[in-house]
C-alpha cells in the first residue's frame, strides 16, 4: 500500500483585472497570483475498495463530491481507468490550515495536491503541463496551485507565466470566520454593473489585453527581485520597491464586494492606516491581506488590528510569501 503526504499552499491575488466575457461563460482575466507559505496538508493512501473517501478536520469542509479534492480524485479515476482498476481507490485526509471560503484558493490547492499525489501513487509520470491541463478541468485557480510562486495568469486564470519571485515579503491575512462571499455572485454582480466596459470578441480581447495595467506591478516585482540579488540586498531599496508593489495592488472585484460587505471595507481601511506596504482584498474575498517588509512588522500590525477590532469572529494569520506550489512533505 502506498501513501503520500503533500503540502498545499494557498495564494493571494496581487492583481485582478476583468477584461471581458468569454464564449464559455467565464471572464477573461489578467491576474498576478502569489503563493503563500500557509498551507493545508493532504495525506493520500491507496485503498483496495475501489472507492474514494475524504476526511477533514474542519467542520465547514464538505467530504463528498461537492469537495473539489474529491472531484480531483474522481477525475484521476475516470481519466486513468486502468490504474484505478490496478491500484484501487484512494483515502484522502485534509488537515485544514488555510481559511475556508476565503478567496485564498484553499479548495483549489487541496485538489491540486490530489492530482500530484495520485500521479505519484500510480506511477503515471505526468508532466507539469499535463497535470495543469487536468487541473484546468476542475477550476480556474487549480493549475496555478500546482506550480505556485509568482505568476501572471491570463485566460480564465489557467494560462500561466512565472515571473520573478517575491518571497522575501510577509503578509497578514484577515478574515471574519462567519463571513463568506460567493465567487459566482461577485463575478455576476460585476458583469451586471460593468458590462459596458466589457469586450467579448476575440480581437477586442487581444487588443484590450495589450492595454492592461498590470505591467507596472510586474516591473516593480522584477525590480524588487533584482534589488535582493546582491547578498542580503540593500534594506532601503527593498523597502522602496516593496512600497511600489504595495501602491500598485489592484482588484476589480473590490468594486462590487466592498460596498456589499462593509466589514471587509472597514478591515481594508484599518490596514491602509497602518505601517504596511499595501493592502487589498484577495480574489472574490472576503480575506483582506496586508503586505509587510518582514515578519516583525507583520506581527506588530496584526496585534494592532486585534486591539482595534475587538471581535472574536475576526481571525488573523501572519505568513511569508511563498515560492512553490504542491510539494511532497
Ligand atoms: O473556475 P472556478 O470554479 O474557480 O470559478 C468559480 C466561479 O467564478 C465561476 O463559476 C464563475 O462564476 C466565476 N469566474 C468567472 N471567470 C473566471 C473565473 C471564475 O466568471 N475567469
Amino acid at each position: 500500500m502506498k501513501s503520500y503526504s503533500l503540502i498545499a499552499p494557498g495564494k493571494i491575488n496581487l492583481y485582478l483585472e476583468i477584461i471581458g466575457d468569454r464564449a464559455d461563460g467565464f471572464h477573461e482575466l489578467v491576474m498576478i497570483l502569489q503563493s503563500i507559505e500557509l498551507a493545508d496538508v493532504i495525506d493520500l493512501k491507496s485503498n483496495d475498495t475501489q472507492g474514494i473517501t475524504l476526511h477533514c478536520n474542519h467542520s465547514q469542509v464538505p467530504v463528498d463530491e461537492t469537495n473539489l479534492a474529491y472531484r480531483a480524485a474522481q477525475l484521476m479515476c475516470t481519466t486513468f481507468a486502468d490504474s484505478y482498476a490496478n491500484y484501487g481507490g484512494v483515502d484522502i485526509t485534509i488537515a485544514k490550515n488555510l481559511p475556508v471560503a476565503a478567496g485564498l484558493a484553499g479548495g483549489s490547492a487541496d485538489a491540486a495536491a490530489v492530482l500530484v499525489g495520485m500521479d505519484l501513487m500510480w506511477n503515471l509520470g505526468l508532466t507539469q503541463p499535463e497535470l495543469q491541463d487536468l487541473a484546468a478541468k476542475l477550476g480556474s485557480d487549480v493549475p496555478f496551485c500546482i506550480s505556485g510562486g509568482t505568476a501572471i495568469a491570463t485566460g480564465r486564470g489557467e494560462k500561466l507565466d512565472l515571473i520573478s519571485n517575491l518571497n522575501s515579503l510577509w503578509v497578514i491575512l484577515a478574515k471574519y470566520k462567519n463571513l463568506s462571499v460567493s465567487t459566482p455572485w461577485a463575478y455576476q454582480t460585476y458583469r451586471k454593473n460593468y458590462r459596458n466596459s466589457y469586450v467579448s470578441d476575440v480581437e477586442g480581447i487581444i487588443s484590450r489585453s495589450d492595454r492592461v495595467r498590470s505591467g507596472d506591478l510586474m516591473n516593480a516585482i522584477v525590480e524588487l527581485a533584482r534589488s535582493l540579488a546582491p547578498i542580503g540586498g540593500a534594506g532601503s531599496l527593498v523597502k522602496q520597491k516593496g512600497r511600489k508593489i504595495g501602491e500598485l495592488l489592484y482588484n476589480d472585484l473590490e468594486k462590487v464586494v466592498l460596498p456589499e460587505y462593509p466589514k471587509v471595507a472597514e478591515l481594508r481601511d484599518i490596514f491602509a492606516d497602518k505601517r504596511v506596504l499595501g493592502t487589498m482584498m484577495s480574489g472574490s474575498g472576503p480575506t483582506v491581506f496586508a503586505l509587510c517588509e518582514n515578519e516583525d512588522q507583520a506581527e506588530e500590525v496584526a496585534n494592532q488590528v486585534r486591539d482595534t477590532i475587538v471581535d472574536s469572529d475576526l481571525e488573523l494569520w501572519v505568513t511569508k510569501l511563498g515560492s512553490s506550489g504542491i510539494q511532497v512533505a
